[in-house]
């Protein structure tokens, strides 16, 4: 693992987690699966497949598909379905002129080192071949991080812990996408206010596990419901139904010749 790749006690997922309070990720991937819009016979690799839910969706549209991720957990998963995944951190890519696109939802913005990754992408890309994304964009999650860093302050934590990723402005992607042999086609960023079907606190143990994991309980479980608190007034409704303030950079770029 690179310095950049985050510590892998906040990226070990546990598959049966990501799955029950990760959902969302792979049910809103409709437009950029259109923008990929992948071949039969295409070689595609997918950047942070996870369990591999739309790494299938993708060989099921004809394509030889790769995915790549740093999770071995979610990657047995992965296998399971009998899908061809490979352990890689997005920082180290080794391929050459080999794919025909990459494809890469919600994993992204867990990569600190943009311009590593970019490279390895373009690198791996045959010349025109497509990169297409969509990631957490800038803003994404700020009321969620915001009651993290209220909590930190209340109960003598680490704020640094609150946000270990990486949510780009549309200039500051478009530049590094140039930088690295990139022309942009498409780039936005997309408000998605997204529903968490199993509720915020699941959301908050599962993707803020780095930021709680420094209390030990019982102060985790009331460090937790003091970012509920924090955060009912704006995002769960009269009937307890919560929102994630998610902001999602979407993008499709092409390697130039
Ligand atoms: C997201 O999909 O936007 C996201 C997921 C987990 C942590 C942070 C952001």
């Amino acid at each position: 693992m690179t310095d950049n790749a985050l510590p892998q006690s906040v990226q070990s997922w546990s598959a049966s987690d990501y799955a029950k309070n990760g959902r969302f990720v792979q049910d809103l991937a409709g437009p950029i699966f259109a923008m990929l819009s992948a071949k039969p016979g295409e070689r595609v690799l997918d950047l942070g497949c996870g369990d591999g839910t739309l790494t299938t969706e993708i060989k099921a549209a004809g394509a030889d598909v790769l995915g790549v991720d740093l999770s071995d957990e979610l990657l047995a998963v992965a296998r399971m379905k009998g899908l061809t995944v490979r352990k890689a951190d997005g920082h180290e890519l080794d391929f050459v002129q080999e794919f025909d696109a990459v494809f890469s939802n919600a994993a992204l913005h867990w990569m600190r080192a943009p311009d590593l990754v970019i490279a390895g992408v373009a690198r791996a890309l045959k010349p025109k071949g497509r990169f297409v994304g969509e990631f957490g964009g800038h803003g994404n999650v700020s009321a969620i991080a915001t009651a993290m860093r209220a909590v930190a302050k209340t109960r003598g934590g680490d704020p640094s812990h609150v946000a270990p990723w990486f949510f780009p402005t549309v200039d500051e992607y478009s530049d590094l996408l140039v930088k690295n042999g990139f022309t942009v086609q498409e780039i936005a960023l997309v408000p998605r206010p997204t529903p968490l079907k199993t509720g915020m606190e699941g959301w908050l143990r599962t993707f803020g596990r780095s930021f709680f994991d420094q209390f030990e309980e019982p102060e985790r479980t009331a460090a937790v419901n003091e970012a509920l608190e924090l955060l009912g007034p704006s995002l769960c409704d009269s009937q307890g139904r919560w929102t994630a303030d998610h902001v999602r950079l979407r993008f499709s770029a092409e390697r130039n010749a």
